[in-house]
């Protein structure tokens, strides 16, 4: 056992926080919109078709914003194909993931599913095989207050009021050789530079985001970033990152380090950015909106790329990307949300990848029931206790030697706080023990942050993530193998909080 001192102290603030930080991702991928969130006929399904028991899940999940249509499938999508009357809509192949796309489900029919689950549409347009008139017509289909052909076209189609969408990503995950339409950093830079500004002319009000790397292990990383954000710098609100986490070699101490490699990518990305706007002597800040984290098992344990996972012919939704999480995967996974509050000044918008089915906190089965994943837990109690504004947490505790990192600390932290005298007043901490041997004993100074909040804390909520069996994982047969517990022995006394963490665990508490 290892004793840890922290303290919360207000004066560290990083950011008031943006609430598009605990977003999602829905792509038209695998069994995620059919025989996920779609699936008429399923005796909890309502009259559109949408299972309410995974509508339950999400909004317990607390998603604020979501990526739709993509995603590598968002590279070769048709808008138009998915508006309109369903029985007209084309059956199209889908090259990004070898299946057949129905289009039963389309904008209307999403935006329908995010009213019930409580969350915002973020849109990605086509930059693969399409371009800039494109995705003008989607803008002015989805957000245009005027009387023109798509617009009637959209009321036509049931509805009146512009969608009124503000986030738009610029293409996706255009540096990797697998994109339809992949392109290098000129190239992309140029086409995302003359699209972002004739989307502004159309909509002044919208947000966009530039493709960054799809990972920080790609070779063009870096010089990437640099030459599209010399093209799109003034036309441009957020550049995005994507990274994704895995377990090699059984060598879970490594895995534990991710947060690390995640922090670094998010510091190098805002570097380089803030040095393009050096070069043109500004002082505007480009922001990240960090559209697609999470694990998965995407690689083998050499390291190399898994065979792209597609079934034979052309199926429509497939069982793809249906990674089964264990405890040690949602340890991992808190870690990257602590580690994306540290960074929120510069990370205003994040979309888990994915929700449904793909790499997914909520699992479905066709018929049969749905189920939250280990990873479900570390979101949904971020998301609902995360508060206003994020403060570094500095903490003294043991570490590990990794072999990327260096010396890397066993505990990470960050807490949040509310403000203000009503009862939604207090502090909530996260915390991780990424030691995969030492139990660390915490002792946190509170008493500069109840102070300043005026009043003595006490734990109203904690809640701990750790099982003896760091594969145990939640499944079909036993969905609730792994949960989360309050945390034992947590107690406040002489202006301190204390609680031990076993190895591998992840904790919130919440003081008010
Ligand atoms: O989330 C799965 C895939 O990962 C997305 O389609 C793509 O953008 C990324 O490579």
């Amino acid at each position: 056992m290892t004793s840890t001192h922290a303290a919360i102290d207000p004066r560290l603030e990083v950011a008031r926080i943006d609430r598009r930080i605990f977003g999602g991702f829905v792509e038209h991928l695998g069994r995620h919109i059919y025989d996920g969130i779609f699936e008429p006929g399923h005796p909890s399904a309502d009259e559109n078709g949408f299972r309410s028991d995974v509508v339950e899940l999400v909004r317990e999940l607390g998603v604020s914003t979501i990526r739709y249509p993509g995603g590598n499938f968002v590279s070769g999508y048709r808008w138009e194909d998915g508006v309109g009357p369903v029985a007209e809509r084309p059956r199209r192949l889908d090259l990004a993931w070898h299946s057949t796309e129905t289009n039963e489900i389309g904008l209307h029919e999403f935006a329908r599913w995010l009213e019930l689950a409580g969350s915002d549409l973020m849109l990605a347009v086509n930059l693969g095989t399409r371009g800039t008139q494109e995705a003008l017509d989607l803008l002015e289909y989805v957000n245009a207050d005027a009387d023109t052909a798509l617009t009637r076209q959209r009321v036509a189609n049931g509805r009146t009021a512009p969608f009124g969408v503000s986030m738009w990503c610029l293409g996706n995950e255009m540096d990797g050789p697998w994109q339809v339409g992949h392109r290098g950093a000129d190239d992309y830079g140029k086409l995302a530079s003359r699209t972002a500004k004739a989307l502004r002319m159309l909509d002044p009000g919208i947000e966009l985001v530039v493709c960054g790397s799809s990972s920080s292990g790609m070779p063009t990383f870096g010089s990437w970033e640099r030459t599209v954000l010399e093209h799109t710098f003034d036309d441009v609100d957020f550049i995005s990152c994507h990274s994704y986490y895995q377990e090699l070699g059984g060598d879970a101490q490594e895995f534990l380090a991710s947060g690390v490699d995640m922090a670094r990518f998010i510091e190098s990305v805002a570097s380089i950015a803030d040095a393009v706007a050096a070069t043109k002597k500004s002082d505007k800040r480009i922001m990240i909106s960090f559209d697609e984290w999470n694990v998965w098992y995407l690689h083998n344990d050499e390291g190399g790329q898994d065979d792209k996972p597609v079934e034979p012919g052309w199926p429509v939704a497939p069982r793809l990307l249906e990674d089964q999480y264990h405890a040690l995967d949602a340890v991992v996974f808190g870690d990257l949300m602590i580690t994306l509050l540290q960074h929120s000044d510069r990370v205003r918008s994040a979309s888990l990848a994915q929700l449904v089915n793909v790499i997914a906190p909520i699992m479905t089965e066709p018929g049969g029931p749905a189920w939250r994943q280990t990873t479900f837990f570390p979101f949904a109690l971020t998301s609902r206790l995360a508060g206003e504004r994020a403060v570094r947490v500095p903490v003294t505790s043991g570490s590990f030697d990794s072999s990327r990192f260096g010396t890397v600390p066993n505990v990470n932290a960050v807490a949040t706080i509310d403000d203000g005298t009503g009862d939604d007043a207090g502090v909530s901490l996260f915390v991780v023990n990424r030691s995969t041997t030492d139990a660390e004993a915490l002792s946190v100074d509170i008493a500069a942050v109840a102070a300043s909040l005026g009043r003595e804390l006490a734990v109203v909520e904690s809640h701990l993530l750790h099982d003896d069996d760091r594969y145990a994982a939640n499944t079909l047969a036993d969905p609730e193998r792994v949960g989360v517990r309050p945390v034992p022995g947590v107690a406040v006394a002489d202006g301190s909080l204390s609680f031990t963490l076993p190895p591998i665990s992840w904790a919130v508490v919440r003081l008010a």
